[in-house]
């Protein structure tokens, strides 16, 4: 974080994306760079068809991540006059569940695997990788409602129950709107990013990315991609924990997840 701040150059047009882990930065990514490359008609000139959304789209890892907490990106931005980003939250539940399944997918064969109320009690204590869940978002939250014009504050369920309406939202905001006459060119942008498409594509199936030290296999990123899963996971009182966290965290803060 320390080297993020005192060496990352940030250029003015920049635009970053920050998410907290499994709350759907890889589909972020793809619809960012889908919308600015949209003229890139044929399917052969979409570099998605090539790489995976997190080499098209690289992240700031390890210790320089997208998944920084708000107060870290600030000052480099800041200081670049770099002004826009956008960040995409996910319902508490699901990001549990999603974060769960890839802890254990990481660390197969090593230990053995997370039990599902170990992964519950650590979300809900905020001791866990990049945690505290709710600390994180409501910092990006609160800077997208003293800067609406600079950050862009997304919802994950939202994109996949009125994807149209966010995608043209996300565009307008890169400063790429579309035409208010016609959809398909959103559509268009909708299916280059879509869950399906990408977990379908060669190197998507076969492709593998190093990351943290990892050999990660491009499947691990496209598990399931809906809204809800959580219910095939979660016990009522395990779902109850994680609503009272969330009820206590987001109190007054005009936030619902
Ligand atoms: P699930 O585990 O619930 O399926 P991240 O990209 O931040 O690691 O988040 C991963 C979650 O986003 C996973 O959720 C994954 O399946 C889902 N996802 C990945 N690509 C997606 C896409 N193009 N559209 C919708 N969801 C996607």
């Amino acid at each position: 974080m320390a080297a993020f701040r005192s060496q990352f150059e940030c250029r003015n047009d920049d635009v970053f994306l920050a998410s907290f882990p499994k709350t759907g930065t890889t589909w972020l990514k793809a619809l960012c760079h889908t919308i600015l490359h949209r003229h890139d008609q044929e399917e052969e000139e979409d570099i998605l068809t090539k790489k995976n959304p997190h080499q098209v789209v690289p992240t700031l890892w390890s210790f320089l991540s997208c998944y920084l907490p708000e107060e870290v990106t600030r000052s480099p931005a800041a200081a670049a006059g770099c002004r826009k980003l956008v960040y995409l939250a996910r319902n508490p539940k699901d990001t549990v569940v999603s974060m769960w399944h890839f802890y254990n997918q990481v660390h197969k064969g090593s230990a053995g695997p997370l039990s599902v109320e170990r992964a519950v009690e650590s979300f809900c204590s905020g001791v866990m990788p990049w945690g505290p869940f709710y600390e994180h978002v409501l910092g990006y939250w609160e800077e997208s409602k003293k800067r609406p014009d600079e950050v862009l504050f997304l919802k994950y369920e939202e994109l996949c129950g009125e994807p149209k309406e966010q995608v043209r939202k996300l565009a307008s905001f890169l400063g790429r709107s579309f035409p208010s006459t016609t959809d398909g060119s959103v559509e268009k942008v909708l299916w280059r990013s879509s869950f399906g498409r990408l977990k379908e594509l060669e190197v998507n199936k076969y492709g593998a990315v190093g990351e943290q030290g990892l050999h990660l296999s491009h499947t691990i990123y496209f598990r399931k991609g809906t809204v809800g899963d959580w219910k095939n996971y979660l016990t009522s009182d395990m779902a109850r924990c994680i609503d009272q966290v969330t009820q206590n965290k987001l109190l007054g803060t005009g936030l619902s997840l």
